[in-house]
C-alpha cells in the first residue's frame, strides 16, 4: 500500500473531525468544466495496479455513426486508441469496448439503447458520455465483466422509471471478478436498478478478493435500489448525494463498504444489508442520513485500508456541491 503524507494527513483530519478536508470548487456552480482527452484515472481503485490510461498515447479518432464506433472500438485490436464521439448513436445493441481504449463524450454524445460492453478487458475509461434506455433485452447501459482497470467518469446514465421494473437492468454492472474500478462524477438518475457489482449470490469463489469498487462524487436522484448493491467485493462509497430513493447502499455477502461523506435526503434505506442468505459489511463515518437509518451490520473496513489518496467534502458540503459537478459537462 502507498501511504503518502497527503493521504496520512487525510486520514488524521477524517478521523479526528467532520470538517472538510479540501473544499472543491464553488457550490452548485453548474459549469462546464475543461479537460483533456488523454486524461488518466486519478482518483479510486483504477489508480491501482499499474493505474487506468485508457487510450491516452494512442491515436484519436471521431465516431459520429454507430458503425465507425463499434470499429473504432474494437477489442480485437488492443492497441491505444482515444476515440471520440459526437452526437447520438441508437440502436438496440450492446457495442463491445476492447482494452486500451478512452471513450470521450463532445458535449452531448448520447448512446440512445446502446449498451457499452466491456468484457475480458483491460485499461478502459469511458468519460463525459450519456446513456439511455437501454433495455436488458440489449444488457446494461455500462456492462463490465471480467475486466480490470476501468474508469468511468463524468458520464449521464438513465432510464425511466415505468412499472416493469425489469425492462431495463442495471446502468453500470461489474460481475465475474471485474477489478480495479472507479465510477466518478456521474449522474445516475430516473431508474430501478441502478448498480449491480456482484451478479450472483453463487459466484463467491470467483468474485471473493476481487470487486474492489470506488464510487465518488455521484450523484443519484430518482431511482429505485442498488446504489450500489455490493456482493463480496470492497466498496468506498464518499462525496456522494442521493435524492429521491427506496434503498441505495447495499452490501451483501461479506462486502466490506466504507462509506464516508455522503449525504442521503429522503432516502428509505440509505445503508443496509438485504437480498442476501449472508450480510455484508459497512463502517460508515460522517453521513447525512437525512433521518434515516443505517441498518448495516459494521465492518472492519477503514480509511487506512484504501491504498490511493482521496479528498473528503465532508456530508454537510455534499448536497450543495455534487449535482453540479456531476454528469456529462466536460468540454474538451
Ligand atoms: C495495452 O497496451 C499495453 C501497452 O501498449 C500492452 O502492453 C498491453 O498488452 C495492451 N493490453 C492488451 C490487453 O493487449
Ligand atoms: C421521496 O422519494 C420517493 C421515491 O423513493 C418519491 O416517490 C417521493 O415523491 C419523494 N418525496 C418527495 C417529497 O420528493
Amino acid at each position: 500500500m502507498r501511504v503518502t503524507p497527503v493521504f496520512a494527513v487525510l486520514c488524521a483530519l477524517a478521523s479526528a473531525s467532520p470538517t472538510p478536508t479540501v473544499k472543491e470548487s464553488p457550490a452548485g456552480a453548474n459549469l462546464q468544466k475543461r479537460a483533456t482527452i488523454s486524461e488518466v484515472a486519478t482518483l479510486g481503485y483504477a489508480t491501482q495496479n499499474g493505474g487506468t490510461t485508457g487510450g491516452s498515447g494512442g491515436t484519436v479518432t471521431t465516431v459520429s455513426t454507430l458503425a465507425q464506433f463499434t470499429e473504432a472500438v474494437d477489442e480485437k485490436d488492443a492497441t491505444a486508441k482515444i476515440v471520440v464521439v459526437s452526437g447520438t448513436l441508437s440502436g438496440d445493441v450492446n457495442v463491445r469496448i476492447g482494452s486500451n481504449k478512452s471513450v470521450i463524450g463532445l458535449k452531448g454524445a448520447t448512446f440512445d439503447g446502446v449498451g457499452l460492453y466491456i468484457r475480458r478487458q483491460s485499461n478502459v475509461i469511458v468519460r463525459n458520455i450519456i446513456s439511455k434506455n437501454v433495455k436488458a433485452s440489449t444488457g446494461d447501459g455500462i456492462k463490465i465483466d471480467e475486466s480490470l482497470n476501468v474508469w468511468i467518469d463524468h458520464c449521464e446514465l438513465y432510464s425511466e422509471l415505468i412499472a416493469d421494473k425489469d425492462y431495463y437492468d442495471g446502468l453500470i454492472d461489474a460481475s465475474h471478478a471485474a477489478d480495479w474500478l472507479t465510477i466518478s462524477y456521474t449522474y445516475f438518475h430516473d431508474h430501478w436498478k441502478t448498480s449491480l457489482v456482484g451478479h450472483s449470490e453463487n459466484n463467491g469463489d470467483e468474485d471473493t478478493g476481487h470487486l474492489r469498487i470506488t464510487y465518488a462524487n455521484n450523484y443519484w436522484k430518482d431511482c429505485g435500489s442498488r446504489g450500489p448493491s455490493l456482493r463480496f467485493g470492497t466498496g468506498h462509497v464518499y462525496n456522494s448525494y442521493y435524492l429521491n430513493m427506496d434503498s441505495a447502499i447495499n452490501t451483501r455477502q461479506n462486502a466490506q463498504i466504507l462509506v464516508q461523506s455522503n449525504a442521503f435526503s429522503n432516502v428509505t434505506s440509505p445503508i443496509m444489508t438485504k437480498d442476501s442468505d449472508i450480510v455484508g459489511y459497512a463502517v460508515a463515518i460522517d453521513n447525512d442520513l437525512g433521518g434515516a437509518t443505517n441498518t448495516a451490520p459494521v465492518g472492519t473496513i477503514t480509511a487506512s485500508d484504501i491504498p490511493y489518496t482521496f479528498s473528503l467534502l465532508g456530508s454537510s458540503q455534499v448536497a450543495a456541491t455534487v449535482p453540479g459537478q456531476a454528469g456529462a459537462i466536460l468540454s474538451f
